[in-house]
């Protein structure tokens, strides 16, 4: 067969997901990485503010203090037996990371520097706890660089710029994925053993979101084609501080700094929504109050945005209100300097989008669409589950933020990402390869690529003069809308028609490009496919759930109904429908409570 792979471990993927998975599974099965970008630059490499774990450097702190932040985090739907795996694990993976060569910052005695960040806290005071483990305001950056080297040094091979658009299932388990080779438009088939999805998010469905271009939820498109459900879609976090108008993310490391967010009052109206941890409160809470104050009148000039302020004079006002304490007991003092050090892309990014210079003046934010907390269901070592009982599909894989283990349930705690990216994509590498170990490879249909070009075809011989780029826009634009923040049944019908007369509409797209290489408009065109679906199910799943929960605001839910709705959705299509399920949540030491920030 003409351009025909075989390794033992295929991971879809090269962001830390990835190339974490790739790393572990090449210690003994042979491994190959398909990205459609060059692997350093995946999407972590936007991550800012650090990495969760409870190292304890800049004050107390425990893998179960993290554990119980992160369920109530998630509005109790998280899975707290995996959640507490992840947290304990989160430890030793940031030290493994560090001996790697990650070059975190320092406290002044040489250990890795923490701050703090949203709804992490000492559990008995209350108080905000330094969690994230950072590297200035470039950790994403600094973990897939660590690990894309890590990678070459154990000579993984890496197939850049080949874009997956199928995986093949033979037999009821994964059996290899279908790729394009962008430089020439052909197909290549990889046969394998294990799969692992580490594709990423989906957050271009929405108009404002720190989201790349790239996140158009290829995994879980692809995987949905194949029958397998995805889990909690109703679940999308909005990160609270976005660029105004641009959605470009500045990390909530700026409020565990001692920035603080304002209104066009002057207010710091986070002391109203969340007396005790005022602006580190958990991003669902925060993006809500941000929506209240402007529906209220009080964005800055009456506009959409409010001012993020990491002046000194203001950090240190608040700080000193707050009674803030450095580790070694002194009052808690920055200068520009040093705000300058510890968040230099922040200063940069302002500088250049915003004309503002942030040690001078506030910069103008708005909640952004950041994270999917729903995806391809999982359990903790990767491997997905197809049903209500979990049943595993053997030898298929996934890891990250396409996977929902799941961890962040409701809504995802800050720094938590790249917590469960290093955790699980190692765990899913491990198993994957074990897996492989004792597997034979699939029988191969007669041709493997059908699905495929029979898709490609579709889009290639389509007739009509509808412009893909108009109908992303107005996907955006009603979810943005309608499917945001805050949620009505109302609001969410009309997206879930517009959406269905989109998915239509695509139909009638015409690439003007015929070319096979670098044809980027055909394949822009096949995400697009993938954007319209997955905002589908995700509708489809909001619509469903007759509650509030974590970043599920429904105005005409307002309360969380945890005797009818404390369950995971499941999502399949069958035969063009939108079937739902559910299954229940995983609890072990936490009973749901109330959430008090
Ligand atoms: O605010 C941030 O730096 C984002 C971190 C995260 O999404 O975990």
């Amino acid at each position: 067969m003409k351009n025909y792979h075989q390794f033992d471990v295929v991971v879809v993927g090269a962001g830390g997901a990835g190339l974490m998975a790739a790393l572990y599974a090449s210690k003994t099965a042979s491994t190959a990485v398909l990205s459609k970008l060059y692997p350093t630059r995946s999407h972590t490499g936007t991550a800012q503010g650090g990495v969760g774990a409870a190292l304890g450097n800049e004050g107390e702190d425990h893998a179960e203090w993290h554990t119980f932040d992160t369920v109530k985090g998630s509005d109790y739907l998280g899975d707290q037996d995996a959640i507490e795996f992840m947290c304990s694990e989160a430890v030793s993976s940031v030290y493994e990371l560090e001996h790697m060569g990650l070059p975190f910052s320092r406290t002044p005695d040489g250990r890795i520097a923490q701050r703090p960040f949203g709804g992490h806290t000492n559990n008995v005071t209350g108080k905000p706890v330094p969690r994230a483990c950072y590297a200035a305001d470039r950790t994403g950056h600094m973990i897939l660089q660590t690990l894309y080297q890590q990678c070459i040094k154990k000579n993984v091979n890496f197939f850049d710029e080949f874009q997956v658009l199928d995986v093949l299932i033979v037999n009821g388990a994964a059996a290899g994925v279908v790729a394009l080779e962008m430089a020439t438009g052909e197909l290549h088939v990889f046969h394998a053993k294990a799969v692992i999805f580490a594709t990423g998010g989906h957050g271009r469905i929405w108009e404002i979101t720190s989201n790349a271009y790239t996140f158009t939820g290829d995994g879980l498109a692809i995987t949905l084609r194949r029958g397998i459900p995805a889990e909690d879609m109703e679940f999308f976090q909005f990160h609270p501080t976005g660029i105004y108008r641009l959605g470009i993310l500045i990390t909530e490391g700026v409020r565990g700094e001692g920035g603080v967010l304002i209104n066009d009052k002057g207010e710091r109206f986070m002391e109203h929504y969340a007396p005790h941890v005022k602006d580190l409160a958990s991003r669902d809470v925060v993006s809500r109050a941000m929506y209240l104050e402007m529906q209220e009148g009080r964005g800055i000039g009456g506009k959409r945005y409010l001012y993020l302020d990491m002046r000194p004079e203001t950090v240190n006002q608040y700080a000193a209100a707050d009674g803030r304490r450095r580790t070694d007991g002194s009052p808690y003092i920055v200068t520009g300097e040093e705000l300058l050090g510890k968040l230099p892309d922040i200063v940069d990014f302002a500088r250049t989008y915003l004309g503002v210079d942030p040690v001078a003046q506030p910069m103008p934010v708005q909640p952004t669409a950041h994270y999917a907390m729903g995806g391809i269901p999982t359990n903790k070592f990767g491997q997905v589950v197809i049903d209500e009982n979990n049943t595993v599909l053997p030898g298929l894989y996934a890891a990250g933020e396409v996977a929902c283990v799941s961890v962040h349930g409701a809504n995802r705690l800050g720094t938590n990402s790249l917590v469960d990216l290093i955790v699980f994509g190692k765990h899913a590498g491990l198993d994957a390869a074990a897996y492989a170990l004792g597997a034979s490879y699939q029988v191969l249909p007669d041709d493997p690529t059908d699905f495929t070009r029979a898709q490609l075809e579709a889009i290639r011989q389509s007739s009509g003069s509808e412009s893909a780029f108009e109908i992303a826009r107005e996907m955006k634009s009603v979810m943005f809308d309608h499917v945001g923040v805050f949620r009505t049944a109302e609001g969410m019908q009309d997206a879930l028609a517009k959406v269905r007369e989109l998915r239509q509409r695509l139909q009638h797209v015409r690439p003007a490009d015929s070319g096979k290489i670098f044809n980027t408009e055909l394949l822009n065109t096949w995400e697009l496919g993938n954007l319209l679906e997955l905002a589908e199910v995700t509708t489809v799943s909001a619509l469903a759930r007759q509650e509030s929960r974590g970043g599920h605001a429904r105005e005409d839910f307002p309360k969380r109904d945890d005797a009818n709705w404390l369950k995971h959705s499941l999502a399949w299509v069958r035969d063009g429908q939108i079937v739902l399920g559910y299954k229940p949540v995983v609890i072990t030491k936490f009973q749901p409570k109330e959430r008090v920030y």
